[in-house]
């Protein structure tokens, strides 16, 4: 490899969805040396022990050079092979056996670390697909982002009874190599393609990690001193053979000591799942994961169709704003029709809209995603009309963004901003419209150009599909989001509420002014006096205005602004009397 690290994109798709596709990392004679010996072996597995020549290919991709260069950045220096390779699918058997995977509880000899942009994987699934999966095909599938996940898989997402529309079944080429965090949520779907299913996988660790045992016949000793209690021998017990693996376990009550069955784990937590909470697991399941939730059917017909004339008899007021594209090619389009206003039109008009801000299905859920004591500024009706421009996705987990990220705590979901859309209408599959990027709520690396415009999203962009009545809410501001553009000749028809946590401010205000604050205590202040006196505006990153510089010793007041959003209040110049 000519480069000197993995592309941000590459961090970034292996960060957010816990797996990396490299495409055509073999070449055809690589492909055609392992196929020719699957055939000629008739084996699934073991091929790193064949009789030579029939090994070498498998001994080849063992430390592939792509391969190495890519684990030495996922996994770290000195990754090791941990279990040996065979071929997946069908053939082994392995089909249709419920998910494994996920980070809760946490596993810490298989889970991803990652912090000041640095990352060790302790556990990576490497498949080389020997011959191509299409779309459709079945074979392995996985849970995009759960790698990262804070709570334990619904039994339902496990089984596939109901999978919530998570599981993505990748798509590959011949000579491709999937990386798939240990972590990540995987299994093997039945094979439905016309073409032979070949899937070699390699699981690799990272350097320190204990696991598996190894096959050797060192691994059948028995090292431990025969002197001991049993205790005593299971504490200074010495990992890698079958009798220390798993480990032995002992158990105690603070006054004695025992064995226990070496199978079970005990690591006990002070805290106790919560069966009063009032909140649906695989709702919060969803939300952790993807950084949004659907919940479906939630308007009565009588408001949908209500709501829905509301719309038709004030169209004229719909304003056509800005076109959002950002410079994509895929999300160009005309200006976003939006109309606002709509808790204050006439009677009865106005009824369904206010009977969402404050809906029973709506703070019920925003109680348990950030707290009580939030508030809205009320809806604003979307109405993308055929050619609308999509909106660039925006926002995301890094840089961080405290007054709008999303912190998974002790069992609270702390989400200090979530929009909250109605849908009026449904949205399809090709409509256009919302998407997001699940799991962008955790990014550690920025979010890559092409997944902004949506030009090359790296299959991390979802699109969801909804029905007239749905709720959507999404993680406004710590979830990488936008729109895509509007494909529909029948019009969008998603009426957005934006909420913000009782713990910051989004939109300035009047209190914002330092005289409405504090009163005459701030009569002949500086401007660098004042900058500080100020109530609590929007949060724009590092560009807030007015902000305090020290330059050469001095105290100077800056109203530079960046590209970011600014609240109405937000001053452009000194503001001290004496200095206008
Ligand atoms: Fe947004």
């Amino acid at each position: 490899m000519d480069r000197e690290s993995m592309s941000n994109e590459e961090n970034y798709c292996f960060d957010v969805g816990g797996y990396l596709i490299v495409r055509g990392a073999l070449k055809r004679k690589e492909i055609e040396a392992c196929n020719e010996a699957l055939d000629q072996a008739g084996q699934i597995d073991g091929m790193l022990g064949w009789p030579a020549p029939l090994r070498e290919p498998f001994r080849d991709l063992l430390i592939h050079p792509v391969l190495v260069w890519y684990l030495n950045q996922i996994c770290g220096y000195g990754f090791r092979l941990e279990e040996e390779p065979q071929l997946i699918g069908e053939v082994a058997g392995n089909v249709g056996v419920p998910l494994v995977g996920g980070n809760e509880p946490r596993d810490p000899a298989r889970t991803y670390y990652h912090q000041n942009d640095r990352r060790e994987c302790q556990g990576v699934r490497a498949i080389w697909a020997l011959a191509d999966v299409n779309e459709g095909d079945g074979g392995f599938v996985m849970v995009h982002c759960s790698h990262k996940s804070n709570v334990e898989t619904p039994q339902d997402v496990l089984t596939g009874e109901d999978d919530m529309g998570l599981t993505v079944q990748p798509v590959l080429q011949a000579g491709d190599l999937l990386l798939v965090a240990d972590t990540v949520l995987q299994g093997m779907q039945p094979w439905k393609g016309k073409g032979r299913q070949r899937l070699l996988s390699y699981e690799y660790a990272a350097r320190g990690v204990i696991r598996a045992k190894g096959t050797g016949p060192k691994v059948q000793e028995d090292p431990s001193a025969d002197e001991l209690t049993p205790e005593e021998r299971a504490v200074l017990y010495k990992p890698g053979y079958e009798s220390t693996t798993p480990p032995p376990t002992v158990g105690s009550d603070g006054e004695r000591t025992w064995l226990e069955d070496r199978s079970k784990i005990i690591h006990p937590s002070i805290y106790i799942k919560d069966p009063n909470s009032n909140i649906d697991e695989k709702e919060f399941y969803f939300w952790d994961l993807s950084g949004y939730l659907v919940v479906p059917n939630v308007m009565t017909p009588e408001d949908l169709e209500l709501a829905n004339e509301a719309i038709d008899r004030f169209e004229d007021r719909i304003v056509v704003g800005g076109e959002l594209s950002g410079g994509s090619k895929s999300l160009v389009g005309t200006g976003r029709p939006t109309l606002g206003g709509l808790i204050n039109l006439p009677k009865p008009y106005c009824e369904p809209f206010r009977r969402m801000v404050a809906h029973p299905a709506v703070v019920h859920r925003l109680n348990w995603m950030g707290a009580s004591g939030f508030r809205c500024g009320g809806p604003t009706a979307f109405c993308a009309v055929k050619g609308t421009s999509g909106h660039s996705l925006h926002d995301a987990n890094e840089p961080l963004n405290a007054s709008r990220g999303y912190v998974f705590q002790n069992g609270r979901s702390y989400c200090e901003a979530i929009t909250v859309t109605w849908q009026l209408r449904d949205v399809n599959e090709d409509d256009g419209g919302f998407a997001c990027v699940p799991g962008s709520h955790k990014a550690q690396y920025r979010l890559p150009q092409g997944v902004r415009s949506c030009d090359d999203h790296m299959g991390l962009v979802v699109h969801p599909v909804m029905k007239a009545g749905d709720v959507l809410f999404f993680m406004d501001g710590a979830q990488t989001h936008g729109a895509l553009a509007w494909t529909n000749d029948i019009p969008r028809r998603g009426m957005l509420i934006k909420y913000s946590s009782r713990n910051f401010n989004r939109s300035g205000g009047e209190m914002v002014q330092p005289e409405n604050r504090w009163g005459n205590l701030i009569d002949g202040m500086t401007d660098a006096q004042l900058a500080v006196m100020r109530g609590p505006d929007r949060d724009a990153h590092h560009g807030n205005v007015p902000r305090l510089i020290v330059e050469d010793g001095k105290v100077n007041a800056s109203y530079e602004r960046t590209r970011a959003l600014y609240s109405r209040e937000t001053p452009t110049e000194p503001l001290a009397k004496e200095s206008r």
